[in-house]
């Protein structure tokens, strides 16, 4: 379910498939302005169904030279909307409108000095001189009729350009990211000084919407769904739990590859705590039998998957009057699945796959946060009192464990795991900044090596520790953690974990290694 935002006053933004488009999306939210990201082939009149405050046009890989490049309903800069063309989106806006663009001999890439033109709506308040970002091969060479320059740099003698009688606004550079000094002020000054938006966009009023939207979604139906003990399905909890009470059926499915006492607390947060119907599905010894004598990891991730699928398939069986599945689905999720440039792609998160449930289960879905950033989901469980500490969580893979233990997955290797990894956890949770990092654990190796432990010979498992940071787990760094802490670490899991005799730190990066091992 999607809430519905026609009360609150939108930007679209159509994507042009730039790896930036999000974050285009992003800033102007911070600003608490409701923004969209929209295909690039979404037609003029749809628009004028739910008429945006403003059309903002995102950079994109493509050149307007190339065969079969993305466009643009001609029709979009007839809506009397305002337009702000991005890189790509301003070489098309300028194409369209009767400019010429010229293509590209090299490309400009990197932080460049802009000069600004004064008198200059989109660059109200700023100074005159300022660094921004560009990337970009093509550039636009003469300017549509009614266009006049707003700014030039040193490669580019049309940084920005304007038609202010028609409100059409473009720029080479990215206002998007932070290497442009004064993005955020020059979104802000399309948004507030040009399009004439109100900051309406929060998140409290959001949530009482929401509930509202759930409430008349469900009616007097019950609601199913699957609680990983994440951010996410956590929020979509939280806030079914607050619209239909003990109508929705929350199940945890317990796979024996959870950290240790995750499942406890879980119970204890969700039963105990916030008064949630939870069912949890003890399941860990069918896991260990599927698992059992499979050493391939991608073998091993889909037995996991699979398991998962039939033990939840067989508790939602249970509830026999639930009509509805909720899902934890966010907008990078939506936006992922249906990648405006070359259509809807195939791929969907698996975990976010409800295809995967045997036919005889036919629920509707139910997905209140499918048009947030995982930054406002974690702001609304906020605002719903939920305690931080989940709200803050490392990312924790589906399989769990079941990838941190190379090879064969045992229960026993499973309890040897859950130890070393809890003591990693303590050790960096110490750290005055280890909220900026990404992940940290544990992994447990197939690899047994000679110690020595007071006089007698240990033959004994090996544990990698493995930290990284990462802003979108695209790409990641490895932490530098401290070596005292790695010290701790190292001596706690050998001293205090029988069957480990040896840590070893992983020092890869992301490419080309990934984060997990497995
Ligand atoms: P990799 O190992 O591909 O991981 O660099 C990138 C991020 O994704 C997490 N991850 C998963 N999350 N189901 C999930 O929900 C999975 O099967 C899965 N595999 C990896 C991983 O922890 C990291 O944050």
């Amino acid at each position: 379910m999607a809430a519905d935002h026609s009360k609150y006053q939108r930007v679209v933004i159509l994507d042009y498939g730039s790896q930036y488009t999000q974050l285009i999306a992003r800033r102007i939210r911070e600003q608490q302005v409701f923004s969209e990201i929209i295909r690039f082939d979404t037609p003029a009149e749809e628009l004028r169904r739910n008429m945006p405050k403003g059309i903002i046009l995102s950079g994109g890989p493509n050149s307007v030279f190339e065969a079969g490049a993305p466009g643009i309903d001609p029709g979009i800069f007839e809506l009397g909307v305002p337009v702000l063309g991005i890189c790509y989106g301003m070489q098309l806006m300028s194409q369209q409108l009767g400019g010429k663009v010229e293509p590209g001999t090299s490309r400009e890439y990197g932080k460049t000095e802009m000069t600004t033109e004064p008198e200059n709506q989109l660059f109200t308040g700023l100074p005159e001189k300022f660094t921004v970002w560009m990337s970009h091969g093509d550039r636009v060479s003469s300017l549509p009729e009614g266009f006049s320059v707003s700014a030039t740099s040193g490669n580019c003698p049309y940084a920005a350009i304007r038609d202010e009688k028609r409100r059409f606004y473009a720029i080479q550079f990215h206002p998007e990211v932070v290497h442009t000094q004064h993005g955020s002020a020059i979104l802000g000054n399309f948004l507030f000084k040009i399009c004439g938006c109100r900051a309406d966009w929060k998140l409290s009023s959001w949530i009482e919407e929401t509930v509202e939207k759930l409430q008349a979604q469900i009616g007097d139906e019950e609601v199913v769904l699957g609680l990983s003990g994440g951010v996410d399905s956590s929020v979509v909890a939280v806030l079914l739990h607050k619209a239909i009470g003990r109508r929705l059926h929350c199940i945890f499915v317990d796979n024996g590859l959870l950290r240790l006492n995750e499942d406890r607390q879980v119970e204890e947060m969700f039963r105990a705590k916030l008064g949630l119907d939870l069912t949890v599905a003890r399941a860990a010894q069918r896991f260990y039998a599927a698992l059992k004598g499979v050493e391939e990891p991608e073998a091993k991730r889909k037995i996991i998957g699979r398991e998962f699928i039939n033990v939840f398939a067989e508790e939602a069986r249970k509830f026999k009057n639930c009509k509805f599945l909720g899902q934890g689905t966010i907008y990078p999720d939506v936006i992922e699945s249906s990648a405006a440039v070359g259509g809807p792609s195939q791929t969907i998160k698996s975990h976010h796959n409800v295809g995967g449930l045997p036919p005889d289960l036919k629920f509707e879905l139910v997905e209140p946060l499918r048009d947030l950033f995982k930054d406002e989901v974690r702001a609304v469980g906020r605002v719903l009192g939920m305690d931080p500490e989940l709200l803050d969580r490392q990312p924790f893979p589906g399989p769990g464990l079941g990838v941190r233990i190379l090879g064969e997955v045992t229960e026993d290797k499973v309890k040897l795991l859950q130890q070393a990894d809890a003591r990693v956890q303590e050790e960096v949770r110490k750290l005055p900044d280890c909220k900026t990092i990404w992940q940290t654990f544990a992994v447990l190796l197939p690899v047994k090596t000679v110690g020595v432990m007071g006089d007698q010979r240990t033959y004994e498992y090996t544990c990698a520790v493995r930290s990284v940071n990462s802003i979108d787990a695209m790409t990641a760094d490895w932490t530098r953690l401290p070596y005292e802490t790695l010290a701790t670490i190292s001596s706690r899991i050998i001293n205090e974990v029988r069957g480990i005799n040896r840590v070893v730190y992983d020092i890869s990066s992301k490419p080309p290694a990934t984060i997990e091992w497995e």
